[in-house]
């Protein structure tokens, strides 16, 4: 395994190990710091961020940087943002499982190198990848899960909040239960702890 994020992404941005490499514009390999203790896994690229390589520019992603900068987390300062698989499903369609096992070991080494505190899941398709095959975002949302150390919660997907504003109460106390489980037991994620 690649022991640096660098060279996992170069060999991420060459990969043809499945078929959605064959519609993709750019590998949306992830974004952020790489010391991060705070780690958010989408599920796949869309439009925008097939064409700019980014995870979460579109309409989505702004919802997301909104909701990130409410608990003072910036993608830019001090969280990592990745997706379970790279490269975008042809008209947004859910990655298929197989599209998901191919694609889940770059994610693994990403957690394996940058090895955060924290694991939020953005939405369905990461939380039943992640925290349990069964997760339902509506009932489990917000609850926090430990495993090998690693707190994870699964939270609604932005693009969810778009379509459905009720539900926005509802991640907004989950960001809030977020910035309670960082200061309660992250070191270098907010400035105030930086100090200590
Ligand atoms: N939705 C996701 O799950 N990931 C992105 O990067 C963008 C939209
Ligand atoms: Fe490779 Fe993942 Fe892209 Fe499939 S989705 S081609 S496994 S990087």
């Amino acid at each position: 395994m690649e022991k640096n994020l660098e060279a996992l992404k170069q060999k991420a941005l060459a990969c043809t190990a499945c078929q959605l490499c064959q519609g993709r514009h750019n590998v949306v390999f992830g974004v952020g710091q790489p010391d991060a203790e705070v780690m958010f896994i989408g599920e796949g690229p869309g439009e925008n961020e097939d064409l700019q390589g980014e995870p979460f520019v579109g309409r989505g992603g702004q919802m997301l940087d909104r909701l990130l900068a409410v608990v003072d987390l910036d993608r830019n300062r001090n969280i990592y943002i990745a997706n379970i698989v790279k490269c975008r499903p042809p008209h947004n369609r859910d990655p298929l499982p197989q599209e998901q096992e191919c694609c889940i070991g770059y994610l693994r080494s990403q957690v394996a190198i940058i090895r955060p505190k924290i694991l939020v899941c953005l939405g369905r398709i990461a939380a039943c990848r992640i925290i349990s095959p069964d997760f339902r975002v509506t009932k489990q949302h917000g609850q926090w899960f430990v495993r090998s150390g690693v707190h994870m919660m699964g939270t609604y997907h932005p693009a969810s909040l778009l379509r459905n504003p009720r539900q926005k109460p509802e991640c907004f106390e989950d960001f809030l239960g977020l910035r309670d489980k960082i200061i309660e037991i992250c070191t270098h994620t907010y400035p105030q702890q930086q100090q200590r």
